[in-house]
């Protein structure tokens, strides 16, 4: 499929993919989301793939849902379509790992788009915001909900309540971000946390990512139970048995599934 609004690119064992639509600052626009849904299902089904990187522009990582698209919709229009549901939810289900890799601006559903990845680098010039209130709606696609279990109440509501934009430092402080680093730095580090995850057993880091994902999910006795049953089952794999034995034996592991 050509795309018109994204980049889709392998790096190696990492699918990149650049959201590209500058004249909009990466606006999520239909046509956007759909092409990163077929993206992420390309990526998903690629065997050379372990790890899928999404970026942005050194700008915009992305302003959110295209204002300019919704504003003239009804609620029978948003309600009916369950709008922000179809497409956009695909980067949450993914079961390879996702890296949101952010410079500039992730504002309303481009902070929800990076929240949906499973962990967030970014650059010293990223903002994070969830500005929908200044529009006069509120997050459709996250941002009351995964924000406030990352960052906390009481950040949460300051952003979502008054719309104002966090930088990367209070993003890295409160958990937002799993690093910051210089712009010219920033994307090369994100793919290579990607590659060297896909590096790792294929089987054994979607466990993992399920594993922790669980943490959202449930209470932590049911989710320390989850975890034990994934750790026992990874007992019955090859990638354990090499994995274990190539320690015992001061060499590289060489994984049977990549
Ligand atoms: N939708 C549609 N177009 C957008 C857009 C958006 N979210 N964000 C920016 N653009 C467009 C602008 O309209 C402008 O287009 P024109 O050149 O045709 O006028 C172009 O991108 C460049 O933007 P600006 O001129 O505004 O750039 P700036 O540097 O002055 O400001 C900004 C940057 C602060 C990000 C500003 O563009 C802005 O506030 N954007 C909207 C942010 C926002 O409210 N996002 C939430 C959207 S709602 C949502 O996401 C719901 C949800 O939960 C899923």
């Amino acid at each position: 499929m050509a795309y018109e609004n994204i980049i889709a690119e392998k790096k190696g064992g990492v699918g990149l993919i650049t959201l590209n639509r500058p004249q909009a600052l990466n606006a999520l626009c239909a046509a956007l989301i759909d092409e990163l849904a077929h993206a992420l299902d390309d990526f998903e089904a690629d065997d050379d793939i372990g790890a899928i990187v999404v970026t942005g522009s050194e700008k915009a990582f992305a302003a959110g849902a295209d204002i300019k698209e919704m504003k003239d919709r009804t609620y029978m229009d948003v309600y009916g379509q369950d709008f922000i549901t179809k497409g956009w939810g695909r980067l949450a289900t993914t079961r390879k790992p996702t890296i949101a890799a952010v410079s500039g601006f992730a504002l309303g559903g481009g902070c929800e788009l990076a929240m949906m990845c499973d962990m967030i680098i970014a650059s010293e010039s990223a903002k994070f915001g969830q500005p929908e209130i200044t529009i006069g709606t509120i997050p459709g696609s996250g941002g009351t909900q995964r924000l406030t279990r990352f960052v906390g109440k009481s950040l949460s509501m300051y952003m979502n309540l008054t719309g104002e934009f966090i930088d990367a430092d209070t993003a890295l402080r409160s958990g937002l971000v799993a690093k910051v680093l210089p712009n010219a730095e920033m994307l090369d580090e994100a793919l290579r946390i990607g590659a060297k995850i896909a590096g790792m057993s294929r089987p054994i880091t979607m466990m993992c990512k399920e594993a922790v994902n669980r943490a959202y999910e449930t209470s932590l006795a049911e989710g320390v139970l989850f975890e034990r049953r994934v750790f026992h089952s990874t007992f019955s794999t090859e990638d354990q048995k090499e994995g274990m034995n190539a320690f015992a034996e001061k060499r590289k592991p060489s994984w049977k599934h990549r």
